[in-house]
């Protein structure tokens, strides 16, 4: 089903199929610096093996991929380097490694229309019991507000600045 962002642009939501991970990756590159973007190994690796965990936003008119949520199951409560190289079908985390909106698309409310699908669509999967990203110190309360609790500095080193592990409990409403 459609729904429409500021400026009168409809939006579907749907999984990212192996045709679109140019794009998505593309959409990475352009909107994460250098020594935070993902390989697109990775994208290619997440969409093979837990397509499920990996949603797009996408004009209702064109279908252009707009925006992405990417994510791993894991059996730690927190993203660990290994949740990024790997899914564990068994593991009861989605540790979520990207969220990202075309640059043209932002503060609209889009990234957090995304979030509250990706979790909806997590929570109906009833595998999941936790949901857990890696945030920059300024995105702590755009995530807050979705829902998040702040855990604390995370020990990932990933780029230049520091990194937060936020969670979400999955069990509770
Ligand atoms: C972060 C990102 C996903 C936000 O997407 P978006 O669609 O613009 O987000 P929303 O419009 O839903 O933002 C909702 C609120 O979050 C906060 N917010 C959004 N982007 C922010 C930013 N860059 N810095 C601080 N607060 C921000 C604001 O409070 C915003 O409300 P406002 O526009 O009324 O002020 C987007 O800027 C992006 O793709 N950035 C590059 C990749 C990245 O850093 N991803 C996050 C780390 S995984």
């Amino acid at each position: 089903m459609a729904m429409t962002i500021p400026g009168d642009i409809n939006v579907i939501f749907k999984p990212v199929k192996a045709s679109e991970i140019d794009r998505a990756h593309q959409l990475e590159a352009d909107g994460f610096p250098a020594d935070e973007a993902e390989s697109i190994d990775k994208f290619r690796y997440r969409q093979t093996y837990c397509p499920h965990l990996f949603l797009g936003a996408y004009l209702a008119d064109s279908d252009l991929l707009i925006g992405y949520i990417a994510g791993t199951g894991a059996s730690t409560p927190i993203i660990s380097f290994d949740s990024m190289n790997r899914h564990e079908p068994e593991g009861r985390t989605v540790c979520i490694h990207s969220v990202c909106v075309d640059k043209a698309y932002r503060r609209r409310g889009l990234a957090s229309r995304m979030m509250n699908e990706y979790v909806g669509r997590i929570r109906q999967q009833e595998i999941y019991e936790r949901a857990a990203l890696l945030s920059h110190q300024h995105l702590i309360p755009f995530y807050e507000n979705l829902g998040f609790t702040n855990s604390g500095e995370s020990n990932i080193q990933l780029g230049k600045e520091k990194w937060f592990d936020l969670i979400m409990d999955l069990r509770t409403k």
